[in-house]
């Protein structure tokens, strides 16, 4: 059975594009057949993807929000295990589409009090769609108080952190570039690590979905 992952965000450069990519690496090396939907009018993940030129592998598929169910549709029949979808900044209506469609919800933040306080507009479009999104703290600096911060601020909020955070690593831009995953990119490095230890426990959620 297909599963929907979304990661939703309105706010812009919280990661949902490193993380939606990175992702799907990660789910493909795990012998999973993957499509990326790219709801973002920017297609930051469908270059990406024209640049890897593996599309039977790993499919990325731009697709305006209105057109979601038909294309999710198709790739239901088409056999994917797993379809994620990454959504656009400021599009209210993309995270509505996406919040409707999903089975898991991961919403990325840094943790800034500027990601904090613009959390309200995503959490607002998740609700409308009766899901509940996981936080996932990424770009997370390798020391000081602001993790911990983050994770008290997002538990005083009712709201579930995943227990994997992601690091502030210059692997991601390195692998971007390359348009490769991290795990791709440097195979035994920590941002490598951290994205497998979030898609085995995304895989985790998404089966008890
Ligand atoms: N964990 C990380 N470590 C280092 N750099 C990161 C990390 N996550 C994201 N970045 C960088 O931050 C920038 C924004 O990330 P990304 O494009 O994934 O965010 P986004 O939420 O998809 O943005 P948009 O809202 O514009 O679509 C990119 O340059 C990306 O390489
Ligand atoms: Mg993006």
């Amino acid at each position: 059975m297909t599963k929907v992952l979304s990661i939703i965000s309105t706010k812009g450069g919280t990661g949902k594009t490193t993380l939606a990519l990175n992702l799907a690496v990660a789910f493909r090396e795990a012998k999973k057949t993957v499509v990326v939907l790219d709801l973002d009018p920017q297609a930051t993940a469908t270059a990406w993807s024209d640049q890897r030129g593996d599309a039977d592998e790993l499919s990325v598929l731009s697709c305006q929000h209105g057109r979601l169910p038909a294309v999710m549709q198709a790739a239901k029949e088409n056999g994917a295990d797993i379809v994620i979808i990454d959504t656009a900044p400021h599009s209210e209506a993309a995270a509505l589409a996406a919040a409707k469609a999903a089975d898991v919800i991961l919403m990325p933040l840094r943790p800034e009090i500027f990601d904090l306080r613009a959390m309200a507009n995503t959490l607002e479009m998740i609700a409308v769609a009766k899901k509940k999104p996981v936080a996932v703290l990424n770009a997370v600096p390798a020391r000081g108080p602001k993790v911990l911060e983050a994770k008290t601020a997002l538990e005083e909020m009712g709201l579930e952190t995943a227990p994997v955070t992601i690091g502030h690593r210059a692997a991601f831009g390195y692998a971007a570039i390359a348009s490769q995953g991290v795990t791709e990119y440097e195979a035994v490095g920590s941002a490598a690590t951290e994205v497998r230890a979030l898609q085995k426990w995304v895989t985790k959620r998404l089966v008890a979905a």
